[in-house]
């Protein structure tokens, strides 16, 4: 075979490789298997030498006219093969229009705070304020003040979490009271909502932070009855219209004469179940009149001046609405719970 036949029958194998080519790749490999500095071109043209010298130029323009034409299947089919890869790129991205979005996910109030908010809404409609202190508060204003004695229980190592000898995290809402009274002169009317701590070990129904409402009406001809009023217009905006309630006197030093409120069982609705422990009733906050103690420590004219207050549990009040059984629910803020609020 002479090196022109040579030249022939490389182009008829290269078309035929080239024509089934696939992948770039094999086509690159293809590429240096015949244009290559080692392939099959040049190896021909290396044999040059051996053939009389007025063919050569012969076959050197056949051998760069060979090149020349590989170099222009390669390149169109390079443009084949990428445009391949683009469509297929194209289909594999392509977008259904068509299917539903993923709508945005809007944000809402923590369970806790939507029942505070309504009960600031049932207060406000009263004629109420909301009033705030710290939760870092005085001995002063947590115990001595609200008529609570030195050795009374209540100051107890274990129940409250000191500082030192003078502050505490308050363990009630109730210190608000003698913050309000210090600020403003009579009439008062308003409630303070607030966290509060005590040293209680944590289970389903205690946690060594929780949340308490408290309430303070102060004026002149404030009598029992406007205690009784106030609370049950308040339970049954809560709790709803045919929720029934009672007034169990109680003890509290920080007030005189002292009523736990007691709601109709919101589960059995009186019958008596596993909630109400069989007694019908569920207890939902303690109140009285204000002790005058604590309103002449407070500089008010007892004979003038009169008062009530009350103190509630809010978590539990969130508990009892939602019917939710474990108050660690709420400081845990796992989404699948909050989510159902
Ligand atoms: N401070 C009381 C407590 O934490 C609740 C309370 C009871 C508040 C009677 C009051 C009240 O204002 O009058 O248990």
């Amino acid at each position: 075979m002479d090196l022109k036949e040579k030249l022939q029958s490389i182009e008829k194998e290269a078309e035929k490789l080239f024509k089934d080519v696939d992948d770039l790749d094999r086509l690159e490999e293809l590429r240096i298997e015949f244009l290559g500095k080692k392939g099959r071109i040049t190896d021909v043209l290396r044999q040059m030498g051996k053939i009389p010298a007025e063919e050569r130029p012969v076959i050197g323009l056949i051998a760069n006219q060979l090149k020349a034409k590989l170099n222009e299947l390669i390149q169109l089919k390079m443009n084949e093969l990428e445009e391949l890869i683009r469509e297929k790129r194209l289909a594999e991205e392509k977008i259904d229009i068509t299917l539903p979005g993923a709508g945005p996910e809007i944000g809402h109030y923590h369970p806790l705070t939507q029942i505070i908010n309504e009960v600031k809404d049932v207060f406000i409609g009263l004629g109420f304020t909301i009033a705030e202190g710290p939760e870092i508060e005085t001995e002063y204003n947590n115990f001595e003040a609200l008529n609570v004695p030195e050795h009374h229980p209540a100051r107890d190592l274990q129940d409250t979490f000191y500082i030192d000898d003078k502050y505490l995290l308050r363990t009630h809402t109730s210190p608000v009271q003698i913050r309000t009274l210090a600020r403003q002169k009579p009439p008062i009317r308003v409630i303070a909502p607030g966290r509060v701590y005590r040293s209680d070990e944590l289970d389903a129904s205690h946690s060594p932070v929780f949340h308490q409402v408290e309430g303070l009406v102060i004026d002149k001809d404030i009598s029992f009855s406007d205690l009784k009023g106030t609370i049950e217009l308040f339970v049954k905006a809560i709790y709803g219209e045919n929720r029934s309630l009672r007034f169990r006197p109680s003890y509290f030093p920080f007030t005189e004469p002292s009523a736990e409120v007691d709601i109709s069982c919101i589960v059995c609705g009186g019958k008596g179940c596993r909630l109400c422990s069989h007694t019908g009733w569920l207890e939902v906050m303690g109140s009285g009149m204000v002790h005058p103690n604590v309103l002449e420590m407070a500089g008010l004219d007892t004979r003038v001046y009169s008062g009530f207050a009350f103190g509630m549990g809010w978590d539990r009040v969130a508990m009892l609405k939602y019917g939710i059984d474990d108050i660690r629910l709420f400081f845990e803020n796992d989404r699948r719970f909050l989510h159902q609020f």
